[in-house]
């Protein structure tokens, strides 16, 4: 059996994470050989409901689980932490501004990112769930400066996942089929699900279906998947965006596969136009724990002007929260 692997995982009484730590737990996220050790955080007023999810932890007797801590302390909660899953965030509340979001979160995540600096073992990579994902990521990086940049990651994976399933409807091949999806941008209602470069049983997906079916159906239903969600289930996606947080992060640790590569939100250098220092989620392929960019593809014309629609609203969100003096 070989060592355990730390993950911690904030926000575990909430509703991502009673499906996400029994995922972890499982070997879903990291393979069938590798134990895992929990460490949950979370806010003091929901201990008591943590409590529960852990004994529904032991009661599972996952074989993989070496233990479970739980902590309301982010200095402990990080401490030797290999893989940090930053799930808990303030969701916003009656008459809270855009900005009060920002704010709030903003005094997490920066909090956060320097207990993981601080704490964490030196192979730590951070995903972050927890929304504005890819603001929070660049307030938890600049927080952490010493950490390289490369191990800051926002999630966009359920918003691939997403375009991946809405195209396998569309054309009656299984999802398993489907390769090189692309989702660019913020993980927002402004992201660029784009199926252009997708290849569909071995043939481009452009030959299979409609510019305007890309346009007026495929783009819209991905993006405002999540408020669709809320309004079916009276409550937020949930075991999709776990499921999403696990593949995210097994891509990353175990690598993608052949011919094929994912969606990941990191911190740009340059590509694409995106400014160098937003976090924007790009296509990449991953090997032996870390990602590659995918460069050099040619972008359609109106995927450049929804990407550049969608770089204007993380820079929008980068001021604001520079403002707020979190990116000094
Ligand atoms: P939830 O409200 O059910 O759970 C959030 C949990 O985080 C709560 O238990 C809360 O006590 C905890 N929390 C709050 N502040 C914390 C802190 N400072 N430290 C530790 N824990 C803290 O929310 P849910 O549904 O689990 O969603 C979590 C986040 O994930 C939300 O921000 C949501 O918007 C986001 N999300 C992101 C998706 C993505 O694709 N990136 C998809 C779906 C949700």
């Amino acid at each position: 059996m070989r060592a355990p692997v730390t993950i911690a995982v904030t926000g575990g009484a909430g509703q991502i994470g009673y499906q996400l730590l029994f995922r972890i737990a499982a070997g879903d996220m990291l393979g069938p050989g590798q134990p895992v050790r929990l460490r949950i955080l979370e806010v003091e007023q929901a201990m008591p409901a943590l409590e529960g999810v852990v004994m529904e932890l032991h009661d599972a007797a996952f074989p993989l689980l070496a233990s479970v801590d739980t902590t309301a302390d982010a200095s402990v909660a990080f401490e030797g932490a290999d893989h940090a899953l930053l799930v808990g965030a303030r969701p916003r509340g009656p008459g809270m501004e855009r900005g009060d979001l920002l704010a709030a979160n903003g005094a997490i995540f920066a909090a956060q990112g320097r207990a993981i600096q601080e704490r964490a073992s030196d192979r730590i990579r951070i995903t972050v769930t927890g929304n504005p994902a890819n603001t929070n990521a660049l307030i938890a990086a600049a927080a952490a400066p010493d950490i390289p940049r490369e191990r800051f990651s926002a999630l966009t994976r359920l918003d691939h996942n997403r375009a991946i399933a809405q195209l396998s409807a569309k054309t009656g091949v299984a999802v398993a089929d489907i390769r090189r999806m692309i989702v660019w941008g913020n993980h927002s209602a402004t992201q660029v699900p784009d199926v252009t470069h997708a290849v569909v049983a071995g043939r481009p997906a452009v030959e299979l279906v409609e510019r305007s079916w890309v346009r007026e159906a495929f783009v819209p239903t991905v993006a405002n998947r999540g408020a669709a969600i809320i309004e079916a289930r009276g409550a937020s996606s949930a075991a999709s965006a776990a499921s999403a947080t696990i593949d995210h992060v097994r891509s990353w640790a175990l690598g993608t596969p052949e011919g094929d590569w994912t969606s990941m939100s990191v911190l740009s250098s340059g590509e694409y136009g995106v400014p160098e220092g937003l976090v924007s989620s790009f296509p990449v392929t991953c090997a032996d724990g870390e990602w590659s960019l995918v460069e050099g593809l040619e972008l359609d014309p109106d995927v450049r002007a929804q990407l550049d629609r969608s770089i204007a609203e993380l820079a929008d969100e980068g001021e604001q929260v520079r403002a707020l003096g979190l990116l000094d």
